[in-house]
């Protein structure tokens, strides 16, 4: 076998920047482990992807193959540090600003309304929200622009809004909040001056968000699959979009009884266009499409 930085691997760089091949018994073995520990179900069709994927974490370690890249992750990583890179590489962090935009609508006028006269009758003046799948920070930041926005001129009220993720990659990105003219094409023309800050980034100009948009936003790491959440409190509403895809039908079935629990009753979870409720043995109550209510 070609051990640990051995001899043998360290021997011949070419045959890693050539790529080593991926064997069906190896992508078996991996797939497995993405699946234990993030939920991921990678059909048959994303061998290549995980391959090319994985290539720069083969060569990063100086290893020969995905057989032993493998065992490293599952004997030798004592921190979890590779873990993380490994699931980094394997997600996909697609997003952008104001994406699935009739949600942020439907949030505008119709949830917030009823939100705010249960909250009202309550004597309760916190609105918490959560970015459950946040990848680089678009979705939470869209969702700040969107309630300050709804709220301003109704005073008073204890804005927060959680953006999580697995990858620490996307997080760091989305903390650093700082996009391309071409990222923040979705944000509407009228409120760019007041939500981005130009700043000069030889030799692009880029945009941070304004500070009254982040600082209600908090970036966490955390992994969907794990048993609890550890929060105090409830959520009004719970976005976990384009998430959901990519885990199968009992994945989604738990997770999305665990979303239950952590919502106030007329709270909201909404799920991206492509995904569904349908068939899961849930409590939520059905509203329109990808949007469900905990009565
Ligand atoms: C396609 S992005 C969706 C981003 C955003 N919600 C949107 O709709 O634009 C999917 C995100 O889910 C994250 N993800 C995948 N599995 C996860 C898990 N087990 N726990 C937490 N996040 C996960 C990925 O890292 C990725 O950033």
């Amino acid at each position: 076998m070609t051990g640990f930085f051995s001899k043998e691997s360290n021997s011949n760089p070419a045959a890693y920047s050539a790529g080593a091949p991926l064997k069906e018994s190896e992508f078996e073995k991996i797939r497995r482990l993405v699946y234990d520990r993030a939920g991921i179900s990678l059909g048959s069709h994303k061998k290549d992807l995980v391959r090319t994927r994985l290539q720069k974490r083969l060569r990063v370690l100086n290893l020969g193959s995905y057989g032993d890249y493998y065992d490293y992750v599952v004997n030798h990583d004592e921190s979890g540090s590779e873990l993380i890179h490994m699931l980094d590489a394997i997600s996909t962090n697609k997003t952008d600003f104001f994406r699935e935009n009739q949600h942020f609508e439907f949030l505008r006028n119709e949830a917030l309304p009823k939100i705010l006269e249960l909250k009202n009758r309550r004597n309760d003046n916190r609105l918490r929200f959560w970015s459950a799948g946040c990848s680089t920070g678009e979705e939470p930041y869209t969702l700040s622009m969107v309630l300050h926005k709804a709220l301003a001129n109704t005073g008073g009220w204890d804005l927060k809004i959680l953006a999580t993720d697995i990858s620490t990659r996307a997080l760091e990105r989305a903390v650093e909040g700082v996009y391309t003219e071409e990222q923040t094409a979705g944000i509407p023309g009228n409120i760019r001056s007041e939500v981005l800050t130009p700043v000069q980034r030889s030799p692009v100009k880029v945009y941070s968000i304004a500070d009254k948009y982040r600082r209600v936003v908090s970036f966490r790491r955390l992994n969907l699959m794990d048993p609890q959440f550890p929060f105090k409190g409830l959520f009004d509403v719970i976005f976990c979009r384009n998430v959901m895809i990519y885990f199968d039908k009992p994945t989604q079935e738990a997770l999305v009884n665990k979303f239950y629990r952590y919502l106030q009753p007329g709270g909201y979870l909404l799920i991206g266009h492509s995904e569904s409720l349908a068939g899961a043995t849930t409590s939520f109550k059905y509203v329109r499409p990808t949007v469900y209510l905990k009565t």
